[in-house]
């Protein structure tokens, strides 16, 4: 493995500093990772379709989405500048809807949820996730209606489940034997019968392209098919009758393109349908496998076709339900990602550009790691672009880096940006739709951008920019 070194040959201070960052760990400061920037894509211009939103497109030169130019956009609502195109967020929850007909679709409202948002999954039909007080405050605000709405957690508090059951919540995912003996208790407080789904943790975890079937249950959702725990969830809320158990819940991870992950846990969700069935006589009518479906980034990436991943959901949960003598139930799914993905664009403007010697370009745009954390904390992988131009400069490997305090505040780790971007300059970032706002943070006080929703050419706020005064409020 060779890497760059500097310093004179001989040197004992200086003869093996890495000039890149070395990754963490026992080893640190003895392993020096190899160097693997991606190939410069053959157009610097080029708006991949798969991975920019549906209506993106360049205009003299500017980028446009949902016929807004950019350089417009920003003009009016400055930078950074989340930029939904409506049209895109819209027409996935149709596709989803279509290929779904049969069954029910809820967004994952964690994805990306706002008021507006939460408007165009009800107009679409959907339903909705959520899993916090805040998320079903958000939703209630708007007039979703409570019976589309399933609510999730880990840990919900009294006062959340509270909540959901007053509201009539279509759905409560019971993830706790505490929550079960809490949800028996609301439901008598309040004369209601929440319809119930079991979380349960199928020992399939899914990551990115693969799946990995563990015979353990290392975390903390759910309840273990493995240990019975997931059994004796059943017949704890089988066993209040001011509950109705509807089925059995589970989610396998994110990122998934194929379906060989929801077949395993489809057809281990069989076992405990059959155990219920054979102890209680109670057949459960519904399947919730949850959400996870993964969406192109970078150039090579692959995503399933909607309809591709329907269909063969549809026809696992029916040959798992015929081979297990079961009736077929009813699907759910949970897709959050793969709805509001796609449809953001982050824009930024190019501030400091530092060239390090022989090594590659910093990029500074004037946000980062508080609107988008998601490369700090996965490594995850964008695709941007120089938006407010074109450019046939060459190739300049780059770095799009942040404005905050830290080193790991990169927006795109690896990129190639033309050779004469210039300060001004605006850079859009596609794919941020989803769990980029959700994620935002305010670390070195930096203001939560607005975010605006194009459509026909038009923009307005959805969310407005948080202002200094956002800033100081609350504090003493
Ligand atoms: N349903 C349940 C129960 C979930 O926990 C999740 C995501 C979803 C549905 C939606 O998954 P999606 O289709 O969006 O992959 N912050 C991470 C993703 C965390 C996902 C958590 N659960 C990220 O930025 O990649």
């Amino acid at each position: 493995m060779v890497i760059g070194l500097i310093g004179a040959a001989g040197s004992d201070s200086l003869d093996r500093v890495s000039r890149f960052a070395h990754p963490a760990g026992d080893r640190h400061a003895e392993v020096l990772p190899e160097e693997r920037p991606p190939h410069a894509p053959a157009d610097l211009n080029g708006l991949d379709p798969h991975i920019w939103p549906r209506t993106a497109g360049r205009d003299g030169g500017a980028v446009t989405i949902g016929g807004a130019d950019v350089r417009d956009l920003v003009a009016e609502h400055g930078t950074p500048l989340y930029v939904v195109d409506e049209e895109d967020f819209r027409s996935r929850c149709r596709d989803y809807r279509e290929a779904y007909a049969d069954g029910d679709v809820h967004y994952a409202g964690k994805a990306f949820l706002c008021r507006e948002t939460a408007r165009w999954v009800m107009q679409e039909g959907l339903g909705l996730d959520v899993c916090s007080g805040g998320e079903l405050a958000v939703a209630l605000s708007v007039g979703f209606p409570p019976e589309r709405i399933t609510m999730h957690g880990n840990n919900k508090s009294l006062a959340e489940l509270e909540r959901a059951v007053e509201a009539g919540v279509g759905h409560i995912v019971a993830d706790s034997f505490e929550e079960i003996a809490r949800l028996g208790f609301l439901a008598d407080k309040h004369g209601r019968r929440p319809r119930v789904m079991i979380r349960v943790t199928v020992g399939v975890e899914a990551h990115t392209h693969e799946f990995i079937a563990t015979a353990h249950d290392d975390q903390k959702f759910g309840f273990s098919l493995g240990s019975g725990a997931a059994a004796e969830a059943a017949r704890r809320v089988l066993a209040l009758p001011q509950l109705e158990l509807v089925g059995l819940h589970s989610h396998i991870g994110s990122q998934i393109t194929d379906t060989a992950g929801f077949e395993v846990a489809a057809r281990r969700l069989a076992t405990l349908l059959v155990q219920i069935k054979e102890e209680h006589g109670v057949v459960l009518p519904e399947l919730d496998l949850g959400g996870g479906y993964g969406i192109p980034y970078v150039e090579g990436d692959t995503a399933p076709d909607v309809k591709v991943i329907a269909d063969g959901l549809r026809e696992i949960v029916t040959r798992v339900a015929e081979s297990a003598g079961l009736p077929v139930p009813r699907l759910t799914v949970e897709p959050g990602r793969s709805i509001a993905g796609r449809a953001g664009v982050t824009l930024y403007e190019v501030g400091t550009i530092k060239d390090v010697e022989g090594l590659r370009t910093y990029v500074s745009v004037d946000g980062g790691m508080s609107d988008n954390i998601r490369t700090a904390l996965y490594g995850a992988e964008y695709t941007a672009r120089l938006a407010s131009r074109e450019s046939d400069a060459e190739p300049m490997l780059s770095r799009l880096v942040g404005k905050h305090c830290e080193s790991g505040d990169m927006v795109v780790r690896d990129l190639w940006l033309p050779a004469d971007l210039a300060t001004g300059d605006l850079v859009a970032v596609a794919g941020t739709g989803a769990y980029c706002r959700s994620l935002a943070n305010n670390y070195n006080y930096l203001p939560k951008p607005a975010v605006v929703a194009v459509k026909d050419g038009e923009s307005r706020v959805i969310v407005r920019r948080e202002t200094e005064e956002d800033l100081l409020r609350g504090q003493l």
